[in-house]
């Protein structure tokens, strides 16, 4: 199964100016634990490895990094090719950490089951946008409105229909 794990603004902004506009300590521990499970396999983008991990691959689970270069990334498998690395999960699990273009390229291909969006309830005027996804996946569940920092925020997981 593939699952989708992002948190996204009102606009479904996801980062200004390659920076993540909010800090909710709560939504980091959950990527941290969510990531964890299923058997820890995350794909990122290598501008989100770059400005987000700061080159750093996630610790206790395994890591592939999707970028044109070849150049070898220690503690990661470097993946050039989507097409012939997503079948690799038919029968397993894998995360997507984003960024955008990732996010888009792996539904653009036609994959995806399960999306773990963090709904952040404001505005942040955002350059990067998680992809449009309500025409092919339906809500399954949802948490109460929690708070955080004088972040408000919704825990959600979408299903394919
Ligand atoms: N709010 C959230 O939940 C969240 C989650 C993750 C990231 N973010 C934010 O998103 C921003 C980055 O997003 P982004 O869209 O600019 O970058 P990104 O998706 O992290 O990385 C884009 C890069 O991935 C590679 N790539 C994408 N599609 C590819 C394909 N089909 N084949 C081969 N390589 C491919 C390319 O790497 P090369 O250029 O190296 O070839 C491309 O430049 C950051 O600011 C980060 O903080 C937010």
């Amino acid at each position: 199964m593939i699952r989708f794990i992002a948190a996204i603004d009102r606009k479904h902004g996801i980062a200004k100016q390659n920076v993540i506009p909010w800090h909710i300590p709560e939504d980091e521990a959950l990527f941290d634990s969510e990531t964890k499970k299923h058997g820890g396999h995350v794909l990122t983008g290598s501008v989100t490895f770059k400005v987000t991990y700061l080159g750093v691959p996630l610790a206790d689970r395994h890591n592939y990094i999707l970028t044109r270069a070849t150049k070898p990334i220690t503690g990661a498998r470097v993946i050039n090719d989507l097409a012939t690395f997503l079948p690799e999960f038919d029968n397993k699990n894998l995360w997507i950490s984003g960024g955008a273009g990732v996010f888009q390229s792996v539904l653009d291909l036609g994959y995806g089951d399960e999306l773990l969006i963090t709904h952040v309830d404001a505005d942040f005027g955002c350059d990067r946008f998680f992809p449009s996804y309500e025409k092919d996946f339906k809500l399954a569940q949802q948490s109460e409105p929690r708070e955080q920092n004088g972040f408000r925020f919704t825990y959600s997981k979408y299903v394919r229909k």
